[in-house]
């Protein structure tokens, strides 16, 4: 097929932003999706969660059947591009095309199993193994893994050549945590939506049933609430009327006066991010305990009600709730650093790695 037959016969945008470094490419024609629906009839079901077995039969099938697929690749030097072919109650499936250098980073598929196929060229997974050592496995035409739903993996393009994979997932993907791989492990650092159910493929059936029911739970979840409860923009707001919260140049004079920075972000971003030499690391869910003058789990030294308390998280807004928690159980003196760890490190004030366990 020509690529003037192909603009035609690709129809609706897709979500552009499904992932840093991805194209999207466009929904496949209702004869297309028609085709490739009656292959997928005879290797699984259309509701239900999918074994890992059934989603490699069927990336190693729709691998083998170019006809349905290879006229949509676009290989693209810049970025991976992806193309929905299927969507179903229980999977959705994908087209991949890969260049050198293009990889996926390290991820999970939200609790989805999944399966990817490699039709041309090779690919390079890097995963979690059991006991959370990294493996690796190259990956030639013709060859596919399949996953259960804690698969953490990193995908690549295998070198030499265009690449192009079909992969499968049950149920179909709703989000992916992206991880950072550090000295400690793999460690996650951001949850990211996928494509909603109908996505931009305008497919009607069970994706529009999907969409309708997903309306109407966020209905239901808001109906539900208490009148006059605030929102959590509201509660920020409210905390920081009663802070005078301090930039990290002030921060870091009130810390030479006498001031004490708490760190209250959890293991998992210190290691990420780094942290402030010198500053006491007390968690989140045991801050008031720590710090209370009345509480038989207080640090003496600083549960005291005359003591400037500078708590730092990541960005800022946690610390201004926590701040604010402080100040109501007695500590007067407490407020946050506005922009937290990452406002601390812009202005070049001194940083250093994530201290080890021992
Ligand atoms: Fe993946």
């Amino acid at each position: 097929m020509s690529r003037s037959a192909i603009s035609q016969e690709q129809v609706s945008a897709q979500t552009p932003d499904a992932s840093a470094g991805l194209k999207p490419g466009w929904g496949v024609s209702p004869e297309r999706q028609q085709a490739i629906e009656a292959t997928l009839a005879n290797l699984a079901p259309h509701s239900g969660r999918l074994t890992p077995a059934q989603l490699r039969s069927i990336t190693t099938d729709l691998a083998k059947r170019r006809e349905l697929w290879s006229d949509l690749v676009v290989h693209d030097p810049d970025v991976r591009w992806y193309l929905p072919l299927h969507r179903s109650n229980s999977c959705d499936v994908w087209l991949l095309a890969w260049e050198r250098g293009q990889d996926t980073d390290w991820h999970d598929h939200g609790g989805s199993s999944g399966s990817f196929a490699v039709a041309d060229g090779s690919l390079v997974e890097q995963y979690r193994a059991p006991a959370g050592r990294l493996s690796h496995r190259r990956l030639g035409a013709g060859q596919a893994v399949a996953f259960g739903p804690g698969h953490v993996h990193d995908v690549a393009h295998g070198g030499q050549g265009s690449a192009t994979s079909i992969h499968a997932y049950s149920p179909p993907l709703t989000a992916m945590t992206y991880y950072t791989s550090t000295d400690y492990g793999l460690i996650a650092r951001q949850t990211v939506p996928i494509d909603g159910p109908e996505g931009g493929r305008g497919r009607g059936g069970a994706d529009t049933a999907l969409a309708k029911a997903s309306a109407s739970a966020a209905r239901l979840t808001s109906d539900a609430l208490p009148d006059g409860a605030p929102g959590i923009d509201e509660l920020l707001a409210e905390a920081r009327s009663g802070l005078r919260r301090l930039r990290p140049e002030a921060a870091l004079a009130a810390i030479t006066d006498g001031a004490v920075l708490v760190d209250i972000r959890p293991l998992e971003q210190r290691i990420v991010e780094g942290e402030v030499p010198g500053a006491i690391i007390i968690g989140r869910n045991v801050l008031e305990w720590r710090l209370d003058p009345r509480s038989e789990a207080r640090i003496p030294a600083l549960a005291r009600s005359d003591m400037e308390i500078i708590v730092m998280c990541s960005q800022g807004y946690a610390s201004t709730l926590a701040a604010a928690s402080l100040r109501r159980i007695g500590l007067t003196e407490a407020t946050d650093l506005d922009g937290g760890f990452q406002a601390w490190r812009a202005a070049g004030l001194p940083t250093r790695p994530a201290q080890s366990l021992g």
